[in-house]
């Protein structure tokens, strides 16, 4: 989780050290104390991870400092949280001379070439046996922090390792790094770390920069590495970055532990985050069982590492080996496997889900990501396969993270064939070679065959079947299968004629588990209506529209016979899925399949409806907007305890709109379509007379 990041303010005239005496004594105090209070909190948040106070309480208190530094712009000083963003956007970065240079890491790949490194410190001190700090390494990019006198005066990105980029406007507005350090500390302490962005933090920039028509970020590290480089600090200041300190550069006025562990334990007395991960351990043995953990772990942290690294932990042993070119002779990264790799595009098929839609799917030269051997991977839809500009033949980055199916991150353009081809949506469905249907404005492309199609008809059966729905036990995935390709199932309504010696003698099926099964679908039949409703796999029908459907309607009949425009009356159906709910009913191939399930005994009891008197608000439609002192949820649950329609936006079919605080485009539109607005008090006396 980010805090949310103060806004910019403008900054006093002042000399921001001395504070005139214009300023009441209890100011003065109460932005101390505020100021402190803030700090601890995120040092218990951020480094300790340990938080003492409900993200709210926090807010409460930036709030309340923002309100007393522009009461009294001179309060506002250089460390003061509220000032993480400021300042005019640049034109250039400012170039940074590196006092210590900062250097990079040699890397191993394997064990034996970690061994031979371990040997080679062994030899070089004469022990036998050598105390390492190991470490995550992080995927982001190297910063330098330089605190003078407690203060952050200045951040610079690697660079060459010689000199780097001034980046501080930007290194401010991360959130988690403290702009004073706490307690004692060196006059000048230079700290080296790296920044990086959290995967969830990661994939909802992507998303937003989707959804503004803006280039979206390859991976985690790219992110970090464009937000990192803005140069307008507001854009910076939007995007979730995070540093974890791992070593120091310059260090004045203080003498720093002889241990680069407990260096790291200094950081962290200081306020500064240090990765949770970091361990000491003896001997070359216990550095292949960290590697080993954190690798298993590798995808359960929120945020991407691409190996460990390794640190001699001694400084003067540190000392004693040295440099050899632009690499510390103490100190090694071990890398993971790539979780992308570079490999070819051969072909792009698709597959049909559910509802028909399509999916297409990269046929890859096959090529080892993450350590297992990968040849096919989702591209997701019909846009993200333009928007990835993705041709047959094309050399892709292909990304496999954990568990996760592995996806086409992009394709490198300037590798492309002459005359590459650009996969085509089929016309016919590949499975069942009934018409494509793209609907206007929709990226999905969706096979018409309906459950005539095999691939639909499986998935279609395996969702009837499933917990939530008819919860036949025993009817997983694979049996589904296996029984469309026998060719015994094709609809829902052949499950409850199935008998035992057709399911026996299927593979990997006995007399007994067949009985069991032939049970199970009998004891499926006694089901509830909005099962049922859920088990038909409508578009759109979840189990809560189902049970709204059920309890609004009351019978099958009714839901059947309903129009669109009565199954509008229904919470949470909107337009769409009216269309959807009344185009499945209408199809008389659906009908005949309920009809035969009926007749196979499919049942349900009555559902018992409120009666009017109990829903007063039958059929009127509130739309909720701005803020309300009672939640949102608790008026929506009360309004439709009272058998109102809670709807989203306002249309002419609105009965009221509850205008609450800072209302914006719901209310401007209800004036324009002379709906009735209420504000909350009007809401509260409307509950108060049914209650
Ligand atoms: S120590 C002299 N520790 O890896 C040692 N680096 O390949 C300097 N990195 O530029 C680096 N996690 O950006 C160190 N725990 C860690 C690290 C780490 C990530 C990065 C850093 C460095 C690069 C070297």
């Amino acid at each position: 989780m980010q805090r949310v990041g103060a806004r910019p303010q403008k900054q006093s005239l002042f000399s921001l050290f001395e504070i005139p005496m214009s300023i009441p004594e209890a100011a003065l105090q109460r932005a101390a104390v505020l100021r402190e209070q803030l700090a601890e909190h995120n040092y218990r948040y951020y480094v300790l991870d340990e938080p003492s106070i409900p993200d709210a309480e926090y807010d409460r208190l930036f709030a309340e400092l923002q309100q007393l530094e522009a009461d009294y712009p001179e309060l506002i000083g250089p460390d003061s949280p509220t000032q993480r963003v400021g300042g005019a956007p640049l034109s250039v970065f400012d170039e940074v001379q590196h006092t210590v240079p900062m250097l990079s890491l040699g890397n191993v790949f394997s064990e034996g070439e970690l061994r031979d490194f371990d040997r080679r410190v062994r030899e070089g001190l004469g022990h036998e046996q050598i105390r390492y700090c190991v470490e995550p390494k992080l995927d982001g990019l190297a910063i330098s922090l330089r605190y003078e006198q407690g203060v952050l005066v200045r951040a610079a990105t690697r660079g060459d390792g010689h000199s780097g980029e001034d980046v501080t406007a930007n290194v401010r507005t991360i959130t988690s790094l403290p702009l004073r350090l706490r307690g004692a500390h060196p006059a000048v302490l230079e700290v080296r770390g790296e920044v990086f962005m959290p995967r969830d933090g990661f994939e909802a920039l992507n998303q937003r920069q989707r959804e503004q028509g803006n280039k979206t970020f390859a991976n985690p590290r790219n992110a970090a590495a464009g937000s990192l480089r803005q140069l307008d600090p507001r854009i910076t200041a939007t995007r979730p970055l995070r540093i974890y300190c791992y070593g120091v550069g310059v260090v004045e006025g203080a003498e720093l532990p002889d241990s680069h562990y407990r260096i790291l334990q200094s950081l962290r007395d200081w306020g500064l985050p240090v990765s949770p991960e970091i361990r000491v351990v003896e001997g070359v043995e216990n550095c292949l069982a960290y590697y080993e953990t954190i690798g298993q772990g590798r995808d359960s942290l929120p945020y991407d590492i691409d190996g460990v690294v390794y640190k001699v932990d001694s400084i003067p042993q540190q000392q004693e080996l040295g440099f050899v070119s632009r690499a510390p002779r103490w100190a090694i990264a071990h890398k993971f496997p790539a979780q992308e790799e570079l490999t070819v595009i051969e072909a792009v098929e698709w597959q049909v889900g559910r509802t028909g839609a399509l999916t297409p799917v990269a046929r890859l030269r096959p090529v080892a990501v993450g350590g297992v051997t990968v040849s096919n991977a989702t591209l997701h839809n019909l846009d993200e396969l333009r928007r990835k500009d993705v041709h047959i033949g094309d050399t892709a980055i292909v990304r496999r993270a954990g568990d996760v199916i592995p996806e086409v991150v992009g394709v490198l353009a300037e590798r492309r064939p002459p005359d590459a081809p650009m996969p085509k949506l089929p016309t016919h469905c590949p499975i069942c070679d009934a018409d494509v249907l793209r609907a206007e404005g929709e990226s999905v492309a969706r096979c018409s065959g309906g459950l005539y199609c095999p691939a639909q008809r499986k998935e279609a059966l395996k969702h009837f079947a499933s917990r939530k729905a008819m919860d036949i036990d025993g009817l997983g995935d694979k049996l589904v299968e296996q029984l469309v390709e026998a060719d015994l199932l094709h609809d829902p309504a052949d499950i409850f004629s199935l008998d035992t010696q057709q399911v026996a003698g299927l593979e990997r099926m006995g007399e007994k588990s067949a009985q069991n099964l032939i049970q199970a679908i009998e004891r499926s039949k006694a089901t509830t209506l909005p099962r049922f409703l859920f088990a038909m796999g409508i578009r759109e029908v979840g189990e809560a529209t189902a049970a709204n459907l059920a309890q609004h309607f009351g019978s099958l009949e009714a839901i059947e016979a309903a129009s669109e425009e009565a199954l509008l009356a229904v919470d949470d159906v909107g337009p769409i899925v009216a269309k959807h709910i009344h185009g499945f009913f209408a199809q008389p191939h659906n009908r005949e399949v309920i009809e035969r399930l009926r007749a196979e005994g499919v049942k349900w009891p009555e559902v018992a409806r409120p009666s009017a008197e109990q829903q007063p608000l039958l059929g009127q439609t509130f739309v909720l907007t701005g803020t309300l002192a009672m939640s949102r949820d608790e008026a929506k649950q009360a309004l439709q305890a009272l058998g109102a329609k809670v709807a989203g936006s306002v249309s002419k079919k609105t009965t009221v709109v509850v205008a609450g605080e800072a209302a914006g485009s719901k209310l401007t539109k209800a004036e324009q379509l002379g709906v009735e607005i209420w504000d909350e008090a009007r809401l509260r006396q409307l509950l108060d007379e049914y209650s």
